[in-house]
């Protein structure tokens, strides 16, 4: 279905005067037209794409979630890009290596989908080291030994699997088709975390048991990155709605316990909660307590890493400003041979 161009819809109010009540008339008619083709394209599970008309509150929704989405893969990068220069062997540094870079690729997208939606990275960025913005709390939990490489993976890029899969089809084009090239990076990174934990779990005792102690730590906060349970999600009616959410939380999870059993056991390994069970009558995998006020705590700022990994990102940022600045020298170079050019 073609996109409707609406872009020329005025966001400004009509100027006082004469003129005024005729305006209002005019982009009131704007706005009920774009509402219209707002509701059918969401009736038919088509797209909007950046120039159609969209309501506020639907623009604000998106751009709060991508740009969170986005500030989570970047500082995601921290936990395992600690583990680089430690990984224990060339093998297993050149693949951790690439799967941070495939997570800073991933947070590129997903500034750039963000940007469609009318707010610029540098203000992002500002939000997020002005400690404003908010990302996933599981990155702001620490990773002790390698074997927590094997358990992010496993556990934390499965449960991004679990949770991005569905929003390939959100009906925000630009976040869609960023998922797109993100899950498929996604399954790599599952795959990669799986194995470590499988050449640990085959290895000593020891490694058997720092294998097992990485998936008891990772396990209930990767459960929890599915957001609080649908009775306290009150923003997710709404999303469901809009199409940009196709599942509840609850639903999510008890999808991605289900996959954990049948994986772990391949592992032989075991998952840290012995109320995992499979309910006949809901058919869904049903799990032990989360403690959500952890959950709270970590996402008001108050998490064992939080104030360290927004510290390293400003120092990052800092670190960084003399590329911005000869990237912004480059380019007004280069604006400026183009004028003289056309002169
Ligand atoms: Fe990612
Ligand atoms: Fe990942």
């Amino acid at each position: 279905m073609a996109a409707q161009n609406l872009q020329s819809v005025p966001d400004q109010p009509a100027a006082p005067g004469a003129a005024a009540p005729a305006a209002d008339q005019g982009q009131a008619q704007l706005e009920a037209e774009g509402q219209a083709y707002f509701d059918r394209v969401i009736s038919e599970d088509s797209r909007i794409e950046p120039r159609d008309w969209m309501p506020a509150a639907y623009r604000k929704t998106l751009l709060r979630q991508i740009s969170q989405h986005a500030h989570s893969e970047i500082i995601g990068m921290q936990p395992e890009a600690n583990w680089i220069s430690r990984a224990p062997s060339l093998k297993r540094k050149a693949i951790l290596m690439a799967k941070v870079q495939d997570e800073a690729g991933h947070g590129l997208y997903l500034y750039s989908a963000a940007e469609t939606l009318g707010q610029s990275r540098d203000q992002m960025m500002d939000d997020l080291i002005a400690g404003k913005a908010r990302y996933s709390s599981i990155f702001n939990y620490p990773a002790l030994t390698w074997a927590d490489m094997g358990a992010i993976g496993w556990l934390v890029d499965g449960a991004a699997i679990c949770n991005q899969v569905p929003l390939c089809r959100a009906s925000y084009g630009p976040y869609g088709r960023a998922m797109v090239r993100i899950c498929k990076e996604e399954s790599f990174h599952q795959r990669q975390g799986f194995e470590i934990l499988l050449e640990l779990s085959n290895g000593t005792p020891a490694q058997k048991q720092m294998a097992q102690d990485a998936v008891n730590r990772w396990y209930a906060p990767a459960l929890m990155m599915f957001g609080p349970p649908d009775d306290d999600s009150p923003n997710s009616k709404q999303s469901t709605a809009w199409n940009i959410k196709r599942f509840s939380n609850d639903e999510l999870r008890s999808r991605f316990v289900g996959m954990m059993v049948e994986q772990v056991r391949v592992l032989g390994l075991t998952l840290p909660d012995s109320e995992v069970r499979f309910n006949e009558d809901t058919r869904k995998w049903e799990h032990g307590p989360l403690d959500w006020n952890e959950f709270k705590e970590v996402l008001a700022g108050r998490g064992p890493c939080n104030s360290q990994r927004l510290e390293r990102r400003r120092q990052a940022h800092d670190d960084g400003a003399w590329v911005r600045e000869a990237a912004a020298a480059y380019a007004h170079k280069q604006s400026m041979k183009t004028k003289e050019f056309a002169a």
